[in-house]
């Protein structure tokens, strides 16, 4: 089970004390405990978490999926600013690749709203070193497809529900104040 990096209340008003108590504490938590108890005796056991997502099928895959795509969520957010946007080697990608980073942030945003019920929106880079958008529905995660994952967006109701209700596209336009980009950086 990961620790936040920061305090319960550093990423409000974009995401509420509340809210990240019982996404991390509860939901988060539930699915460490029921991947922790389903490994044991089995040749998951001691297996990276990466690994046992690329590998494993039915609850194992959605135990082990939602650690892993949580602990990534987790750890790629700082306190919020309002003119937040990429630096370094992700911004002269996102620059090339996009044309500007509104248009990225327009794609990805794009692919957030639209994706039916649970799951995730994902900048990935594939082994050639093109930026890659995903949705990924329930548990996934771009491991699956050989691509290694860089920024992620829980477009589960639970991400998002007690500060924004049903206004999924309002909380993803508010979660770019909140990008670490230097932690995007660091997963290049
Ligand atoms: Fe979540």
């Amino acid at each position: 089970m990961i620790q936040l990096p920061y305090e319960a209340n550093a990423l409000e008003p974009v995401i509420s004390k509340e809210t990240l108590g019982f996404h991390h504490g509860k939901h988060l938590q539930g699915y460490v405990n029921n991947l922790n108890a389903a490994i044991v005796g089995t040749e998951f056991e001691n297996m990276p978490l990466e690994d046992i997502v690329k590998k494993a099928e039915g609850g194992m895959l959605n135990n082990a999926g939602q650690t892993l795509n949580h602990n990534l969520y987790f750890t790629q957010f700082c306190a919020p600013e309002a003119d937040n946007k990429p630096v370094g080697a992700i911004a002269e990608l996102i620059e090339k690749q996009f044309g500007s980073f509104d248009a990225f942030k327009e794609e990805f945003a794009k692919k957030g709203a639209t994706l039916f019920g649970s799951g995730w929106v994902w900048l990935s880079i594939d082994t050639e070193g093109k930026l890659v958008i995903t949705q990924e529905t329930n548990a996934g995660n771009p491991v699956q497809r050989g691509l290694k994952p860089l920024l992620t967006f829980d477009v589960w109701e639970h991400a998002y529900y007690l500060d924004y209700q049903n206004r999924r596209p309002d909380h993803i336009a508010a979660l770019w104040q909140i990008v670490d980009w230097n932690v995007v950086n660091q997963r290049l």
